[in-house]
């Protein structure tokens, strides 16, 4: 223990760049900064690398403008805008969408294969929002996996250190100074002018979700305890097609929307199409429309799930291996019989305000991937854009974060113990999934908030605590946002107030107070 960690720090080390994260934004950010030949530091909480990450599960692929055919960049912007809900930031998007072939290269010189239609041509599918057929995939639904094991092969000489907890963003009043972990032999401090928060999304604010188990909203945690601002959190989006197998819970098997892409369609019990006249993308419309046309079909219903029904969908076991996998494990032979759906909670398409660089308004303090708000994905993120913006995003990160510690001193950070507002995390589930889900009200919305008021100041002891803790802040922000947002857009959807409000065209900024409290300050804009 020394005095510049104020008491707290037992051990302390150094680097110039750490990563908080090991999904795509993360390990494409660190592979980007040590091999400009800096110290980088990775950091995952989880003890196992296998499934610890959203990139690990993502299955429908990436999508990309390949050079010599149909698409555009034209129109893969024009249709992330569309689907994006009038706020998405239209040179964000261009600037991702633009980079994304080159940084697919990348990622294919890293080892990363992707299905071929024939040799030296790959196989692309559809989904939801796309006018084009623009995805690339690998080992049919299992292009998550592909990236995943591409990036852990490429990162395997990198210093990543599993079991190790981010509690706290160390900062002076000027820009970061390091980070406070917690591993097995106790709390520490590493010092460093750049740290990039890559640790995905916020899926366990609800009682089920398609997120694997660490995405408990750590990163806008870390960031708000920070003093620094996100946006767009109240757009969480809700996946149309989460396996439902009756059981109450935790990660829940996504069922792919390239599915729908190869012909499967959406049926309730009785056989009705649930998309018919809601829009004339029918199945294939934006995810936000297709989630919200099966949640109003389940209320006038009163069942618990629809169906998808691929008995149509050609070669269906060879294409969609983990559907039909996950399928079987419950006991469903999707080659025979409609699968069980329901909306699952997903996607955050909001997060730390960015630049597309990945720069928080705090120098030395990045954010890439899902944890980040770049303008991206405005009110709904158009599918497949996310493992995308990983990649480009996370990568230019890491090369700004490089930048970044080559002009900064030697930082000295000073620790100064600290507790967190915490709430039961049931409770918190609960009362989320109850009130802030597909669907929401002003009076739902209160009683969560009245609930999130009650959180008390607990000690930062061990992962479940750091979770429990970012999942109050994360909860507190995205109840404050949607409170804020009396209008339905994008993702959000508010039954006492079911149309958009063409005043309303802006993003909502969050900031928590010392206290714990969220403001709402002025619209986004390019924070840096
Ligand atoms: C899916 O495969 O349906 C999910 C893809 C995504 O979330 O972009």
């Amino acid at each position: 223990m020394t005095p510049s960690c104020g008491g707290v720090g037992h051990w302390q080390q150094r680097a110039d760049v750490v990563v908080v994260g090991t999904g795509v934004a993360g390990l494409a950010a660190a592979l980007a900064a040590h091999r400009r030949g800096r110290r980088v530091v990775v950091l995952s909480k989880a003890v196992q690398r296998e499934g610890a990450t959203a990139t690990f599960y993502a299955q429908g692929g990436i999508a990309v403008v390949l050079p010599r055919t149909d698409d555009s960049i034209a129109a893969h912007v024009a249709d992330t805008l569309a689907a994006g809900g009038g706020l998405c930031d239209a040179d964000a998007v261009t600037s991702i969408v633009a980079d994304g072939y080159a940084a697919i290269t990348g990622l294919v010189d890293d080892g990363a294969r992707f299905d071929e239609a024939a040799p030296g041509r790959w196989s692309l599918t559809r989904e939801g929002g796309h006018s084009r057929r623009r995805i690339i995939h690998a080992g049919g639904d299992a292009t998550g996996a592909e990236v995943q094991r591409a990036l852990d092969h490429a990162a395997a000489h990198l210093d990543v250190r599993r079991d190790h907890v981010a509690l706290q963003v160390l900062r002076d009043d000027t820009a970061v100074t390091g980070v406070l972990v917690r591993n097995e032999d106790g709390l520490g401090v590493i010092h460093a002018p750049s740290v990039i928060l890559a640790t995905g999304g916020l899926g366990h604010l609800f009682s089920a979700t398609t997120n694997p188990e660490g995405s408990t909203g750590d990163g806008v945690a870390l960031a708000l305890w920070a003093g620094l601002p996100v946006a767009d959190l109240e757009f969480v989006q809700f996946h149309p097609t989460m396996l439902f197998d009756g059981r109450a819970g935790g990660r829940r098997p996504l069922i792919t929307e390239a599915l729908r892409g190869e012909g499967a369609i959406l049926v309730d019990a009785r056989g009705e199409s649930v998309t018919a006249g809601v829009h004339p993308m029918g199945d294939l419309a934006p995810r936000d429309v297709v989630a919200a046309a099966i949640d109003r079909r389940l209320a006038t219903t009163g069942d618990a799930c629809v169906y998808l029904d691929a008995r149509g969908v050609e070669d269906f076991a060879r294409r969609f291996p983990t559907v039909a996998a996950a399928c079987l494990a419950a006991g469903i032979d999707a080659t025979r019989t409609p699968i069980p759906v329901v909306p699952g909670a997903h996607y955050s398409c909001g997060g730390v305000v960015t630049d597309v660089d990945g720069r928080t308004e705090l120098p030395g303090l990045f954010a890439a991937g899902e944890v980040a708000r770049t303008g991206m994905h405005g009110a709904n993120r158009l599918a497949s854009n996310s493992l995308l913006e990983g990649l480009v995003v996370g990568r230019r990160a890491g090369l700004a974060a490089v930048a970044h510690a080559a002009d900064a001193p030697a930082p000295r950070a000073v620790v100064d113990p600290v507790r967190r507002r915490t709430l039961d995390r049931s409770e918190l589930q609960r009362a989320m999934t109850r009130h802030a889900s597909v669907v929401r009200d002003a009076a739902g919305l209160a009683q969560v908030r009245d609930l999130l008021d009650t959180a008390r100041p607990r000690d930062l002891t061990g992962r479940a605590a750091v979770e429990d803790a970012a999942l109050t802040a994360a909860a507190t922000a995205v109840v404050a946002a949607a409170l804020d947002r009396p209008e339905s857009r994008g993702s959000h959807h508010r039954a006492d107030h079911p149309h958009p409000d063409p005043s309303r065209a802006m993003s909502t900024v969050v900031r928590l107070d010392a206290a714990g409290v969220a403001t709402i300050t002025a619209p986004a804009q390019a924070c840096c």
